[in-house]
């Protein structure tokens, strides 16, 4: 296959534009960059793509687990295994694939210097999260709080960071964004990649100005937006996100959140 291969900023419960597109511009695979919400089970929503056999990747986003219903829709779904949150995956074209889904939150790991304990994480792993978790706010009785599914630890940065890929996709933005992490920037250049593309902020900011110097290209993708992005490195917006012409006139006194999660 070569058609172009499609990067979905958050659908929140909407998938028939990202049905219409890739099916009227031939893409080639599909992925989704976080906060899906569907209202039914993800093979249900996409089933469409997946009768035509297209390769659907993605990653998770903070929202993803803010119900028991909606992480059974995701983690729980047909596709769950389509979810490349740490680790690599290969694109029909050839491209090596990695992902990183969830936000940072301070109950876990924020990684800013002026967040709580310097940016030091609170727990570096699940498990660790696990055991000083009091047993009734246990998912399923053993993990976590359900919420922090959506949440980054260290250990997902880690193992990353040692592997190597061509694109990486995360839900939280880079150093660029007003309100993104210069430490993606230090995952994006350890894994080698050439092109970093992210939703969550509900937002496309142009970052071409700082792609010499973090050493790769960086993209968002805006709120029920669809990008495509060629071999190349170049990107072609296929569906201008919902907010995108409302958040560049508000680019240079940046004073928005795109996806609230504290
Ligand atoms: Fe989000």
């Amino acid at each position: 296959m070569t058609g172009p291969i499609l990067f979905c900023g958050d659908p929140h419960g909407t998938f028939h534009h990202i049905i219409g597109a890739a099916g009227h511009i031939k893409a080639s695979a599909v992925v989704l960059l976080g906060d899906m919400e569907p209202e039914r089970p993800l093979h249900i929503e996409l089933a469409p793509l997946l009768e035509r056999r297209l390769p659907v990747w993605f990653i998770h986003g903070n929202h993803d687990a803010d119900s028991d219903e909606l992480w059974m829709r995701v983690w729980g779904s047909e596709l769950a295994d389509r979810n490349v949150h740490g680790r690599v995956v290969e694109l029909p074209d050839g491209r090596r694939l990695a992902g990183l889904g969830g936000v940072f939150r301070e109950a876990v790991w924020y990684p800013t210097a002026s967040a709580a304990r310097g940016g030091a994480p609170a727990f570096r792993t699940r498990r660790e999260h696990a055991k000083s978790t009091p047993r009734q706010d246990r998912w399923s009785g053993a993990g976590t709080h359900r919420r922090h599914w959506g949440s980054i630890y260290p250990e997902d940065v880690d193992g990353l960071a040692d592997l190597q890929a061509d694109i990486l996709v995360t839900h939280e933005a880079p150093g660029y964004h007003p309100h993104g992490f210069e430490l993606l920037d230090t995952l994006a250049q350890s894994m080698g990649v050439g092109v970093t593309v992210h939703g969550h902020q509900h937002d496309r900011l142009d970052s071409s100005a700082r792609w010499k110097s973090q050493g790769f290209k960086s993209f968002g993708v805006g709120l029920r937006g669809i990008t495509a992005i060629d071999v190349d490195g170049n990107a072609e917006v296929i569906v201008v996100g919902e907010l995108d012409a409302a958040r560049e006139s508000r680019e240079q006194s940046f004073n928005v959140v795109g996806d609230v999660d504290l």
